[in-house]
């Protein structure tokens, strides 16, 4: 079941905003599957293609890797992590083979109600935090802006009211979440919604038919949807 030259590997996320629409497409794309005891796995019993369900930001390394073929994120971490890799003088190889109608979302700079924000400027000699360093200090580089970045790996929202930074730059979807925290939306540094990486590795003429037929059904997917 696992013939790593016959079987293609997906990667999914494990939790998070992309899981249900991305298992949910791969279902109407035709795949029915059986889920591994660990639920680490979804074993496809019609065509196949297995599923790995890992955490988003570990995605990019895996279809790097070759340890997956296939990989849906969404392009803010995609990006954050070509922009990484690149700082660590690693070239990133994977490909992007196509975007998808889901997981739409905007990196943003927020800013606690009732501080003042004209634009890029007003961020200099401040603290952002951010789980997008990369991203953010390219933004702040090609605007000439000083700043500091304050790296978190989670809860970006409350760094403002714990005073660990005076602005934040993070993913804003409906809203709620900035405005729980009495944070509003003041800039866009990059749009994301979910996409389709691929390994570098050349695969066998068997996977790449499969990779085709893939992308085939989920053109008819997304098509059906507009
Ligand atoms: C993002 C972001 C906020 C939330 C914003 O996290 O960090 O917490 O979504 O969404 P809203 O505008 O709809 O309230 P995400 O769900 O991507 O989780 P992650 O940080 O674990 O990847
Ligand atoms: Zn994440
Ligand atoms: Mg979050």
């Amino acid at each position: 079941m696992m013939d790593k030259a016959t079987r293609l590997k997906v990667a999914l996320q494990k939790s998070g905003r992309l899981t249900d629409n991305s298992l949910d497409l791969m279902v109407r794309c035709g795949l029915k599957y059986s889920r591994g005891k660990d639920q680490l796995m979804c074993y496809g019993e019609n065509m196949p293609l297995d599923l790995l369900f890992v955490r988003d930001d570990d995605i990019p390394d895996l279809v790097q890797q070759d340890v997956c073929d296939l990989g849906i994120v969404g392009l803010n971490v995609i990006e954050e992590k070509r922009l990484a890799f690149q700082a660590k003088g690693v070239q990133p190889l994977f490909d992007q083979l196509m975007t998808l109608d889901y997981g739409k979302c905007r990196l943003s700079i927020a800013v606690p109600d009732g501080v003042e924000y004209k634009d890029a400027r007003s961020l200099h000699g401040k603290r952002i935090a951010t789980t997008y360093p990369n991203i953010l200090a390219r933004y702040l580089r090609q605007r000439d802006v000083q700043a500091e970045i304050v790296t978190l790996s989670g809860a970006v929202e409350i760094a403002p009211r714990l005073g660990r930074a005076d602005f934040i730059c993070d993913l804003v979807s409906t809203g709620s979440t900035l405005l729980a925290n009495h944070l509003w939306e003041a800039e866009t540094i990059l749009e994301s919604q979910a996409a389709i990486i691929t390994t570098p590795v050349p695969v066998s003429a068997e996977k790449q038919d499969w990779i085709h037929r893939l992308t085939m059904r989920i053109d008819g997917v997304q098509q059906v949807k507009e």
